[in-house]
């Protein structure tokens, strides 16, 4: 199964974030037009993927994550016309595109919930989770939403509250309506109409809200019970028979993976479900428990539970995360090199590599001097709820600074001009100010760069299927900070070894006796001698062993 050669297999996929990504109007917010202009550069870097984030009318309660309209383009990000001509011009240049389907909730002030909320026996009444309220006159339940606070709003006009597992400005949509679901999937067929080639599908494990007493409030936060039951299954199945599989569309479900088990049921072929999975709380990456050692075990465990059938995007940053070099890697001393030697890791694992924008410059985090400069909803109420409960305001911003998902949302970076040259306006965040510094023209004249280190690493993957189907074996210990394994396919054997510290590290195994060919390296290594190697700060190697 797993030699079975899919062209989803094959991709490195690019996340655009077209609120940051570049103005084209110079009203200070990105835009297809933007996207348009940066074709070529998508096209040096050597993807063969987007994913842009929303692009479909909304009033950006959740920048584009709650949408009103799923049949139109957002005004600020431009028309139809240039959707087409973004996809016309990326097609041209061999990259598919993949759209974000965001169909576990609506924007409040998509017509259907405008019209839901008006009373109990109107046509869209049952579109959206209504609920009376609990005997004592209180939410139904004590569910939390993802965003903080509860997961219910009372609407007077109904008597009623609704359901929203994320802002209150995203009623979810209620899946076991029948009318509903064909709705919905009638949304699908016409973007798979205007050519689109694949989808990345939003939130996707909490279709079955399970309120009849099947999910419980004890794990984790209220949402996470929720999800993966039976009935979300069933309705994924459904959405593919119906409006994917007839098209041979790829598709990424952004799904909770509680267990490996979960990533098997969501990407096995023989269910039908997804090409791969995208994790919400990825195992890989969470923020507070994240430590090499955590990393190796995830990595192993995931890997071994869709080694036969079964497929995992793998990433570490997107619009919902810290920036992958200030949070896994040093974005002070080795810069240069942590940036490296993460991408290097992600793209010699198994699976589809996302590189989010940015990344392949070596982006950093942002440290926002006020609250007020903040724009990510997740980040403000995060903010209130510790202030709330007795923060300084002083603990609370810091705390937000480092968890907010606008580290990831600040402008690209693209030359060393005003606002890092995404826009000639007033841009709608705040650009890092170590544009001067890190930026994408500066990068593309130095042979050295974070930005060609990529291009040669997505241009491998390329050339070298072992990188795409070769089997994987781990060969570092748990403890430390090493991560080292081989890619094996039809009697070739790559290894890469990965350092994730900032001290020298040695490391030898039998697997590496034979002679080596260096193929990547973040300190300029064209050779290796003798089965034990003494890695630099942060350093990967990649290299064939025979
Ligand atoms: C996941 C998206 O990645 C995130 O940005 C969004 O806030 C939630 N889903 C809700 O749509």
């Amino acid at each position: 199964m797993r030699h079975q050669k899919d062209w989803f297999k094959e991709l490195v996929v690019y996340q655009i974030y077209p609120r940051s990504f570049k103005d084209g109007n110079g009203d200070g917010v990105g835009d297809l037009k933007g996207m348009i202009q940066k074709l070529d550069y998508l096209k040096e870097l050597g993807i063969n993927a987007v994913w842009m984030s929303p692009v479909y009318a909304s009033p950006n309660v959740d920048n584009g994550y709650d949408i009103s309209d799923y049949y139109q383009i957002m005004d600020e990000f431009g028309t139809m016309e240039d959707w087409e001509a973004f996809r016309d011009g990326a097609h041209e240049r061999g990259i598919a595109i993949i759209m974000d389907l965001v169909l576990n909730h609506s924007s409040d002030l998509h017509h259907w919930f405008q019209e839901s909320k008006k009373s109990k026996d109107n046509p869209y009444s049952d579109y959206y989770i209504w609920r009376d309220p609990s005997e004592d006159g209180k939410e139904p339940n004590e569910w939390q939403s993802v965003f903080g606070g509860s997961a219910w709003e009372y609407v007077p006009e109904r008597g009623q509250y609704y359901l929203h597992f994320f802002a209150k400005q995203q009623p979810d949509l209620n899946w076991d309506n029948e009318e509903a679901r064909e709705k919905i999937f009638d949304i699908i067929r016409f973007w798979n109409e205007k050519g689109v080639d694949g989808y990345r599908i939003d939130a996707i494990s909490y279709l079955d809200k399970g309120l009849d007493g099947r999910a419980n409030m004890e794990e984790l936060f209220g949402t996470a019970s929720c999800a993966n039951l039976e009935g979300t299954h069933r309705y994924i199945q459904e959405m593919v028979r119906k409006t994917i599989a007839p098209d041979h569309l790829m598709t990424v479900g952004e799904v909770i993976v509680n267990s490996t088990r979960d990533a098997w049921n969501y990407t096995s072929a023989s269910r039908g479900e997804f090409d791969m999975a995208i994790p919400f709380i990825p195992p890989i990456v969470e923020i507070e428990t994240w430590s090499p050692e955590n990393l190796k075990k995830t990595i192993t465990e995931t890997y071994e539970a869709t080694k036969e059938d079964g497929w995992w995007a793998r990433f570490f940053s997107n619009h919902d995360k810290p920036r992958q070099v200030s949070l896994y890697g040093n974005d002070s001393t080795c810069w240069k090199e942590s940036a490296k030697m993460l991408a290097s890791f992600l793209h010699t694992l198994p699976g589809t590599p996302f590189v989010y924008q940015g990344e392949e410059l070596g982006m950093t985090n942002i440290k926002l001097p006020s609250i007020e400069d903040y724009d990510d909803i997740d980040t403000k109420n995060y903010y209130r709820t510790m202030i709330e409960e007795g923060a300084s305001e002083e603990e609370a911003l810091r705390a937000s600074q480092n968890i907010s998902r606008d580290n990831a949302r600040t402008p690209m970076q693209w030359d060393a001009s005003a606002n890092g040259g995404f826009t000639e306006g007033t841009p709608w965040l705040s650009v890092n100010p170590n544009y001067v510094d890190i930026n994408a023209e500066q990068q593309m004249k130095d042979e050295d760069s974070i930005f060609r280190f990529y291009q040669k690493l997505i241009g491998l993957r390329k050339e070298h299927p072992v990188l795409v189907y070769g089997d994987f074996r781990m060969l570092t210990e748990e403890e430390g900070k090493l991560i080292a394994f081989t890619r094996s396919l039809d009697g070739e054997t790559w290894a890469a070894i990965h350092n994730f510290s900032a001290e020298e590290c040695r490391f030898g195994h039998e697997a590496l006796a034979g002679e080596k060919t260096v193929m990547l390296s973040n300190y300029g290594r064209t050779g290796l001698d003798g089965d034990s190697i003494c890695l630099k700060p942060y350093e990967t190697i990649v290299f064939s062993v025979k």
